[in-house]
């Protein structure tokens, strides 16, 4: 057989997505990967059936419908308050996925250091080994996932030519506070390195926590690339939209590396999409309230039962602590990952295994989501409800 690459070899498929297909073949409630069980907002949909007839049905301009990049442009440009050129500063990706790896691939050499925190996104990883770059791990220390200043610097002093920072964060639900991140900001300037948040949760930041753009911060909006998407905001994941921003010299480059990627994202899903940007404050505060009641549901309902969670400030991902369960005799030996395929065969609940995020060898979370019906989240806690039985 001829030989396929090492560099594929160093990482596995997605962890979230393979747990999804064993859910489906198990038929269990999938709470492991993130997307709505919900549909998106009709204005979207109406507009997409118009779309249907109309077009456009053919490449749209490599980097990005025009409308679409203009309303990025202004509805981003209120959010990080400073006017944004939708010429030279949007880049319009196939979902954040490729806007990340865009960004990578943009500023990374072979062998340059990237700053992640662990626990991060999946896609971090292969990210890093896709575009050459060797990551270096900074913890977020559960059960508050905060970050050690000092071990940052310590990054950018050993030459990390940039740093990932998910916020909020998936899987902690973490929401940094204006002055962590313009403590990150500093650094980042001081070392002259690169920002690169994911941002895609921004609209789902419970109260009292609020939503910081880096790219808004003193001196820092040519060090930030923001890869964003209108996959959660508009319920809309399987649409595969997301967008880059930066200055001028980070996106004119992100745009080639786009181009011979991807060329595009599908274009009557752009022309559709635009509907959603145009929204009124309105709609972010509705989304917001929905998912503020799922998630009050969902942790009400894990009180209850009596199984320990964390409080998530942002996003819609709550870890769940399965120590007690691992310490049982029937669990011995058991990893995370093989908990989970357990829960799903015998609880008929799929969750993502903790050890997908962490750096660490930690062993004893697991991730679920909460954007599902209220019906289905309760029937979810019903079969959860078994879990606790094992306990003594
Ligand atoms: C933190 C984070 N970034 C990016 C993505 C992917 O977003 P997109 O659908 O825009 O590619 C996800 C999806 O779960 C995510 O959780």
């Amino acid at each position: 057989m001829p030989q396929i690459s090492d560099r594929v070899q160093t990482f596995t498929d997605s962890v979230i997505r393979r747990m999804t297909r064993i859910s489906n073949t198990y038929g269990a409630i999938n709470l492991s990967q993130g997307f709505p069980d919900f549909d998106p907002p009709k204005a979207i949909l109406n507009r997409l059936a118009e779309v249907a007839l109309e077009g456009p049905h053919q490449y749209s301009i490599t980097f990005g419908a025009k409308n679409l990049r203009e309303a990025i442009a202004e509805k981003q440009g209120k959010a990080i308050g400073r006017a944004i050129d939708p010429e030279t500063e949007v880049l319009v990706t196939c979902g954040s996925t490729e806007a990340m790896m865009c960004a990578m691939m943009t500023i990374c050499n072979p062998g340059d250091k990237v700053l992640v925190f662990s626990p991060f996104y999946e896609n971090y990883g292969a990210d890093a080994i896709l575009s050459g770059a060797e990551p270096i791990y900074v913890p977020l220390v559960p059960p508050e996932y905060d970050f050690d200043i000092q071990q940052i610097e310590d990054g950018f002093k050993a030459g990390a030519k940039a740093i990932i920072v998910c916020n909020p964060s998936n899987p902690c639900g973490k929401v940094f506070s204006r002055d962590k991140l313009m403590s990150i900001g500093e650094l980042a300037v001081k070392y002259d390195a690169y920002v690169i948040t994911d941002e895609v949760y921004e609209h789902l930041v419970y109260a009292p926590y609020s939503h910081t753009c880096m790219a808004g911060l003193p001196g820092m909006y040519d060090h930030t690339i923001t890869c964003n998407s209108l996959s959660k905001t508009f319920s809309i994941t399987g649409w595969r939209l997301g967008y880059l921003i930066g200055s001028s010299v980070v996106v004119e480059t992100a745009k080639k590396v786009h181009d011979f990627l991807t060329v595009g994202a599908a274009a009557p899903l752009q022309e559709a999409a635009v509907t959603g940007l145009h929204f009124g404050e309105e709609y972010y505060t509705e989304l917001l309230e929905l998912y503020t009641k799922k998630r009050d549901f969902l942790l009400d309902g894990l009180d209850r039962i009596g199984l320990k969670h964390n409080v998530p400030q942002g996003t819609y991902f709550v870890m769940i602590d399965i120590q007690e369960f691992l310490d049982l005799p029937q669990f011995q030996g058991f990893t995370d990952l093989e908990f989970c395929e357990w829960m799903i065969k015998n609880i008929g609940v799929a969750a993502v295994p903790g050890s997908s995020f962490f750096r660490e060898n930690i062993n004893n979370y697991i991730r679920l989501h909460f954007a599902r019906s209220e019906e289905t989240l309760k029937e979810a806690l019903t079969r959860l409800e078994r879990m606790k039985s094992l306990l003594p």
